[in-house]
């Protein structure tokens, strides 16, 4: 595994390596990301990975400077996975001091969900993402469905800024008991992890209900706000929308994705599922 922190050294060995994907991360490596790696290694023969905990992503009162940073276990996850090309900057390297403020937004896609609750949020995604992607020149870039939203905003930038790659999406991860692996699980006291299991078992409840032919959206959302409320989660939001525009959708007669955000104590969880 060649690890390189900075730019001109990355440039470099990305010149060898032929037709490659990209798995971009912020760390705390844990099985969803490494099935990413997997899936990325059956799209290229070599994969790339980036460890990068982007400050401009975060918004002032988020866990930017807590983040977990275990940077020698997600080393040896790396090597485990096989990973060819692993670019690890910090900071000044992404955003040298005294560079030009740059914005890609794509606003119809991120003022909502995620986008209303963090403000700035994807546009510091998009912007890191961007400047991933010039750096390295994958062929290929994997992003988890865990995060659908994100997926969707980088899809569409890719298109609509002619990226030559191929954006393809990775499935949730889970724990055994449904809750979906995040970087961010290892906030949870075991008490709160208890209480974390009914955003999965909500998601998954509305999805029995749609199994048996219930299609308003409405009905699907109550189900799973009473779950999360006998929890006393609290609930930023509880949406059904379309998966490319991000619309809310009455009636699930085609593809849904059920989406939630919501607070086990000071710890922020997002997940959804999609009926089909
Ligand atoms: P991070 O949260 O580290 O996630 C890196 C990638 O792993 C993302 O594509 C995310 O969707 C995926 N992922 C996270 N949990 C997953 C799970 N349980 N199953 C499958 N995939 C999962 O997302 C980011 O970092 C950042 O925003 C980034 C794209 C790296 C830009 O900074």
């Amino acid at each position: 595994m060649i690890i390189v922190k900075n730019i001109e050294e990355c440039r470099a060995a990305r010149k060898k390596l032929g037709r490659l994907a990209l798995v971009p991360t912020m760390g705390a490596l844990h099985e969803g990301h490494l099935s990413l790696m997997m899936l990325a290694r059956a799209h290229a023969p070599k994969v790339a990975a980036s460890i990068f905990v982007n400050p401009t992503q975060f918004g002032p009162r988020e866990d930017y400077t807590k983040y977990p940073r275990p940077i020698e276990a997600d080393l040896e996850k790396c090597r485990q996975a096989e990973i060819d090309l692993l670019f690890l900057p910090d900071a000044d390297q992404m955003y040298m001091p005294g560079m030009a403020e740059v914005i890609v937004d794509l606003p119809q896609l991120s003022s909502v969900l995620e986008g209303k609750h963090r403000p700035g949020h994807f546009r510091g995604v998009c912007q890191v993402v961007a400047k991933l992607f010039n750096i390295i020149q994958p062929d290929v870039a994997v992003f988890g469905q865990k995060d659908f939203q994100q997926f969707r905003i980088l899809s569409a930038m890719v298109e609509a800024l002619d990226f030559p790659i191929e954006v393809v999406p990775g499935p949730t991860v889970r724990e055994p008991d449904g809750l979906a692996m995040s970087s961010r699980n290892q906030y949870l006291s075991p008490t709160d992890r208890e209480k974390a299991l009914a955003i999965s078992r909500g998601l998954f409840a509305a999805q029995a209900e749609f199994k048996k032919g219930i299609r308003q959206t409405n009905r699907l959302i109550t189900t799973i706000q009473h779950i999360l409320l006998e929890q006393h989660l609290s609930i930023d939001y509880i949406a059904a929308v379309d998966p490319i525009t991000l619309k809310h959708v009455d009636a699930a007669t085609g593809p849904v994705v059920l989406a939630v955000a919501a607070r086990v104590g000071t710890t922020r969880l997002i997940d959804n599922i999609t009926l089909a």
